[in-house]
């Protein structure tokens, strides 16, 4: 098997989280840690209790600020390049959990110019285009307008720029390339960029004049940004932010990597309609179920690495019993491939088409977010 590869930039291979938990120096979530949340927020959200969320810094300390009072805000972001899918979905859905259960302020940021340095072929026009598509999925999600700030990297310049600058004087270019792999061919903007994603990190500090914890909820893949932030705020007189990590939506077609709508076979879509859905599932997810039914019967399927029971598990199946239910079924063969799939499109196109309508209404709503200062 090929060892997997992740970066900010690339994820491939059959990712080994023990040993990205051990390489990038984060914490596992253990179960005192949830009991706290537990405590706080008086559930557990399923992403936690499946250990989606799997991983944290400093999650201990944020929570000791807020039993002392002192409040945290959270930080997250989406760098327009594509179309919004599931597997972005996914994140977002848990830091709104964490809005509505601890009644906490987000700084949602678009750094529109990152996949514009970053790949190949994407304009600096295109960039702005989805920029504004993904900004409806973000707000069709239900945040509080009241509690969310957009900040756009490149129309919000004005404020960034220069702590921008604070951040990037304490990193030299032998540290980012080998954090990030840059290399001498790496242009200017990729050298530069680390720092804007730093800045949402300590920014409402910045704006308010007093310290406020912070924390990050994001895919394993973006902790290498935030090794560094962590290392350099102290310096600018701030705290660490600390982060709350999960695991990667499978793809389609199996465990390898993660799901992304630039590989041929896209993932699925916000956009998609019932039929694309029905399309995507039953044709490309990877199934764990054997070749014949007479041997499914017999043999039974394998949950750990069914793309539609995966999908269940990350995204669409939040009752616990029924998720046991369906994998009991489904190892001890009772339970078909073809009614996995069958399932799972329900739940999704049930969840889509929820998301699709108050997509269309937030069309009306993203000045409401824009953060006007
Ligand atoms: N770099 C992220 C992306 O590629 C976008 C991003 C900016 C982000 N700030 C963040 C993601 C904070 C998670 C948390 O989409």
């Amino acid at each position: 098997m090929a060892k997997s590869v992740v970066t900010p930039w690339e994820v491939s291979g059959n990712v080994d989280y023990d040993r990205l938990v051990k390489e990038f120096g984060v914490s596992k979530i253990d179960e005192k840690l949830l009991e706290r949340i537990r405590k706080h927020a008086g559930e557990l959200h399923f992403m936690l209790r499946r250990k989606i969320f799997f991983a944290h810094r400093d999650l201990k300390w944020l929570l000791d600020e807020y039993d002392k009072g002192n409040k945290f805000f959270l930080y997250t972001g989406r760098s327009p390049s594509g179309p919004v899918h599931l597997g972005h979905l996914l994140p977002w859905i848990f830091t709104k959990w964490l809005q509505d259960k601890f009644g906490v302020e987000l700084w949602f940021q678009f750094p529109d110019e990152e996949k514009f340095l970053f790949k190949q072929g994407l304009s600096y026009e295109q960039a702005q285009k989805y920029l504004f598509e993904n900004m409806l999925d973000v707000i069709a999600l239900g945040f509080d307008s009241k509690k969310t700030h957009f900040l756009v990297d490149t129309k919000n310049a004005n404020l960034m720029y220069g702590e921008a600058c604070k951040v990037a004087k304490k990193i030299t270019f032998s540290m980012v390339k080998s954090s990030f792999g840059l290399n001498e061919q790496s242009n200017l903007g990729q050298i530069f960029y680390t720092s804007m994603q730093a800045v949402p990190a300590f920014l409402p500090p910045v704006l308010k004049g007093k310290e406020i914890p912070c924390i990050i909820p994001h895919a394993v893949d973006q902790d290498p940004h935030f090794r560094l932030t962590r290392d350099i705020l102290p310096k600018l007189g701030y705290y660490k932010p600390a982060s709350i990590q999960c695991s990667f939506l499978p793809p389609l077609t199996g465990s390898e990597g993660k799901m992304s709508s630039s590989e041929s076979i896209k993932g699925i879509l916000s956009t998609d309609s019932p039929a694309d859905v029905k399309n995507k599932i039953n044709k490309y997810a990877f199934s764990g179920g054997q070749a014949t039914v007479e041997e499914h019967r017999k043999r039974g399927g394998d949950c750990t690495v069914d793309v539609p029971f995966q999908y269940l598990k990350y995204l669409f199946e939040e009752s616990d019993k029924k998720l046991n239910e369906i994998e009991k079924d489904y190892s001890s063969g009772k339970m078909l491939t073809g009614d996995m799939k069958k399932y799972t499109i329900e739940k999704i196109n049930n969840f889509l088409s929820e998301h699709q309508k108050r997509r269309e209404k937030a069309k009306d709503k993203i000045p409401e977010f824009l953060l006007k200062i």
